[in-house]
């Protein structure tokens, strides 16, 4: 079992199934949030904005906290299909390397305003780190700085090797976690599909396409407990690899 790395509250086994629960924090969450570490600050504030389902706080902490390592050697960090941008804020919050922060998606949830409150109340410098650029992927590839550090955390099924096919044009560090991959557009061979399930099977066509591209590949795991879909595929420049 894969244990969480930054709200270790979590591995308490009474309050693993919390992780995943869909409904915006509140109060109520606030017992479990008491320290003065950044990341009870950041759910504290959180909680008090009714920013996002509890799952989707769990999951940006421990996506961050499974590829800080390998993403925060790039000073600007994109965080492709960003949604609430929970995750690509996190590299502007807690690493002081990463200088600029730009999130990304075809529109910006009305639900960002709330987590962008309450993270800059624990964190003012994120003011001076942090964009929000609506597009498509289509229309922003061709605007971003070279060698970022790229993200993709649930970019639906294509758009996770959007995500991969732009971070590797940048030649930065990568981590997506895919996710729906009934909707991807997949070059993995059918006896690979039939023996390892798509699921898998993408996956690892992902991998070698990417090590062609010169990256290494690691698979790590975000706990199970805040969703199922939750590989994730770290790609760090082969140049870069020697040094982490
Ligand atoms: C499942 S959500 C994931 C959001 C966020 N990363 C998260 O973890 O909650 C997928 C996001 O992709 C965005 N999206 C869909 N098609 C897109 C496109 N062509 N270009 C950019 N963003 C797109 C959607 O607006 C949505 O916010």
């Amino acid at each position: 079992m894969v244990d969480f790395r930054l709200l270790r509250v979590f591995n308490d086994g009474n309050l693993r199934d919390y992780a995943g629960v869909r409904t915006r924090i509140g109060r109520n969450c606030l017992p479990h949030f008491t320290g003065d570490s950044l990341a009870d600050r950041v759910v504290r504030e959180l909680a008090a904005e009714r920013a996002l389902p509890m799952k989707e706080v769990v999951e940006a902490f421990e996506f961050f906290a499974v590829t800080r390592k390998y993403l925060r050697v790039a000073p600007t960090i994109v965080d492709l299909c960003s949604g609430h941008g929970l995750a690509g804020i996190l590299f502007g919050l807690y690493e002081r390397g990463v200088e600029r922060v730009v999130l990304c998606d075809k529109r910006k949830p009305d639900h960002y305003e709330r987590v962008w409150r309450a993270t800059t109340r624990v964190a003012p410098w994120l003011e001076d780190k942090v964009e929000y650029r609506e597009g498509k992927l289509a229309d922003v590839r061709d605007e971003l700085p070279p060698d970022s550090g790229v993200l993709g955390v649930h970019a639906c099924g294509v758009l996770s090797d959007q995500c991969l096919d732009i971070g590797a044009t940048l030649g930065g560090p990568i981590a997506v976690m895919p996710c729906c991959r009934a909707n991807a557009r997949n070059s993995a061979p059918r006896g690979l599909r039939a023996a390892l399930g798509e699921d898998v099977a993408y996956d690892v066509d992902r991998t070698y396409a990417l090590e062609a591209r010169g990256y290494n590949v690691r698979w790590r795991e975000i706990p199970a407990a805040i969703t199922p879909m939750n590989r994730v595929l770290i790609a760090v420049p082969r140049a870069q690899s020697a040094r982490t």
